[in-house]
């Protein structure tokens, strides 16, 4: 039985990830859950310099989800460098660092610190807000969504997935404008941009008023986005959103996703990502499926 899949060249030992932001860079989830289990981590949001990210309060729960505006607080590339990735080479885990930035070249400064790390590839959030053309977020505007990808492409020496971000109009022109910008593989989805109020205090429950919705209520959401996506490019597509059992996992791999992340599910349970490696191997033992590549996209 074959749980293999590869991405840009990087084969994982299977199609399980952790989304950015929800694992760390896993020292402590590694005490609930065995690292060597996953195809890849995938580390929080690194920038140039640190972030201090946004006032308290910044998570609330809602049906089926919950609300972040964390504002991707980071201690920077320096420290990252120092703490984060060597303790990840003790694991057989594939890496994938994602990348945050306000500038293009915020973003160029940290891939360049990451091209001779080992990693294996390099994740770039463009849901930050693009200081200088207006704060509209890099992945809201095609065209400048192409733009940031071909310079990180013209520098980076590792493979580059470009992670979409769902609070657009099209996100199949999103995923062509990766593609066209040379991106290796999309992923998608990030978190939808949503609100909650405190009726009593008649205030917003989060300072920062909005903040990003996740968690298994955006599912149907998320899966709609990959199966259009992974129709329309020719690179890899790895899907999240909302992913909480094997299930679900297999769900988006039907779709057209080559792996999948775990996000907001690690918080309920820390060993989500393990328990739907292991569910994976069921259900192909169940169906009879020798190699997990042949059910990627095969929904008709
Ligand atoms: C608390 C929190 C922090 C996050 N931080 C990041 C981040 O640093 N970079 C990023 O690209 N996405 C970040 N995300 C988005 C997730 O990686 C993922 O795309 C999204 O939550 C959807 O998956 P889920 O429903 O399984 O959580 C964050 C999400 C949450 C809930």
């Amino acid at each position: 039985m074959n749980t293999k899949v590869t991405i840009a060249g990087v084969e994982l030992k299977n199609p399980v990830m952790t989304a950015s932001g929800t694992f760390g860079s896993g020292q402590e989830f590694s005490e609930m859950t065995d690292l060597n289990k996953l195809g890849a981590v995938v580390t929080k949001g690194v920038s140039s310099v640190p972030w201090p990210g946004n006032p308290t309060p910044r998570i609330a729960e809602v049906y089926g989800g919950m609300l972040n505006a964390i504002g991707l607080q980071n201690p920077g590339i320096d420290v990252f460098i120092e703490r984060d990735i060597p303790f990840l080479q003790d694991y057989s885990c594939k890496k994938i660092v994602n990348v945050c930035g306000k500038t293009v070249e915020e973003y160029l400064a940290v891939v360049e610190r990451l091209n001779d790390q080992p990693i294996d590839m390099m994740e770039i959030n463009v849901s930050c807000p693009n200081v200088k053309e207006g704060a509209l977020a890099f992945g809201q505007d095609a065209r400048v969504l192409e733009d940031v990808t071909k310079k990180i492409k013209a520098v980076a020496k590792k493979p580059i997935i470009m992670k979409l971000s769902p609070n657009v109009t099209n996100i199949k022109e999103m995923g062509l404008a990766a593609e066209a910008g040379g991106a290796n593989a999309v992923s998608l989805i990030n978190t939808l941009m949503g609100m909650k109020i405190d009726i009593n205090r008649k205030k917003f429950v989060l300072a920062n008023k909005t903040g990003g919705f996740s968690g298994p209520a955006v599912k149907p959401v998320a899966v709609r986005m990959v199966y259009d996506v992974a129709h329309t490019v020719k690179i890899p597509v790895i899907g999240m959103g909302g992913i909480a059992t094997a299930e679900d996992a297999i769900e988006f791999m039907m779709a057209g996703a080559t792996a999948i992340s775990v996000g907001t599910m690690n918080f309920v349970d820390p060993e989500t990502t393990s328990k739907i490696a292991d569910g994976i191997e069921q259900f192909m033992k169940d169906k009879g499926i020798e190699d997990i590549n042949d059910i990627i996209g095969c929904v008709e």
